[in-house]
């Protein structure tokens, strides 16, 4: 029965690939094909920004094909910033969803203060954002907890009332330990583990904005994911999706991801 089936948010980010826009169709056209068939699942695809028109002609909701993202944008809304690109012109281009605070972003340095912002002008921009949080490393006393807990209160405390008003539709959050991302496959957490963040990363929103919003905000798993590891985490990690990297670009892979989560 229809509502017995799990919703899930299957995202791919192919960073800064693939080198072609004649490559970048040939993933678009067979993952649309794959989105097109899910029933209850949502795909979004992550392009290189100008791939995104491209992509926007396939772009929908769950049961036609996969809805696009933004990998970043600028935390302006406009003006002199050679090489940025706006929220605004992100969702012109076809974008639906916006990727912000990435740890390879974090890294080339996004504060959590920049993170926010960005988070905000996506928001008004109409996207439906998906911000990344995530600890380097998983120390023995558990501070781990208090890095991703700061990680989200940055983004959550400085919205406007306007924004809180529609987050259950427009936020997501990513769990994405930045030691498991870009790693071997092995590496990525127990679906216990990412569970356990799961309902953390749940409850530091509820505590911020209620209980209500916390437990509507979907939260994905991302970090080292490919077709294997995905079903237990899907099945077992309590979480509402992927935010897959490179498994993305392999449509077969990415394809069997979609499959899996949409047959829960
Ligand atoms: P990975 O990347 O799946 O290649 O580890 C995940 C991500 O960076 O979102």
């Amino acid at each position: 029965m229809k509502s017995q089936k799990r919703n899930f948010i299957i995202a791919g980010n192919w960073k800064m690939n693939p080198d072609s826009l004649a490559d970048a169709k040939t993933i678009f056209a067979a993952i649309s094909r794959k989105a097109r068939s899910a029933r209850h699942t949502v795909v979004v695809l992550a392009p290189p920004a100008p791939f995104l028109s491209a992509g926007a002609s396939r772009s929908g909701r769950a049961g036609t094909a996969a809805c696009l993202a933004i990998q970043d944008v600028s935390e302006h809304v406009s003006g002199a910033f050679t090489g940025s690109v706006s929220a605004r012109q992100a969702r012109s281009a076809g974008a639906e969803y916006a990727i912000i605070g990435h740890s390879e972003r974090r890294k080339a340095g996004d504060t959590d203060m920049i993170v926010s912002q960005k988070v905000r002008q996506a928001l008004d921009a109409g996207l439906r954002t998906i911000v990344c949080v995530g600890e380097t490393e998983r120390d023995p006393h558990a501070h781990y907890l208090r890095t991703v807990r700061e990680q989200i209160l940055a983004v959550v405390g400085a919205l406007d009332k306007k924004q809180v008003r529609s987050l259950t539709h427009s936020l997501i959050v990513a769990y994405e330990p930045v030691w498991a991302v870009g790693k071997s496959y092995d590496t990525a957490p127990k679906p216990s583990d990412i569970h356990e963040m799961s309902i953390y990363i749940k409850k530091v929103i509820a505590e911020s904005l209620g209980k209500k919003i916390g437990i509507k905000i979907p939260v994905l798993y991302g970090g080292s994911v490919d077709l294997e590891n995905s079903k237990a985490i899907l099945k077992d990690g309590g979480i509402d999706g992927l935010l897959v990297g490179r498994q993305s670009l392999d449509s077969k892979d990415f394809g069997g991801m979609i499959d899996y989560a949409d047959s829960l």
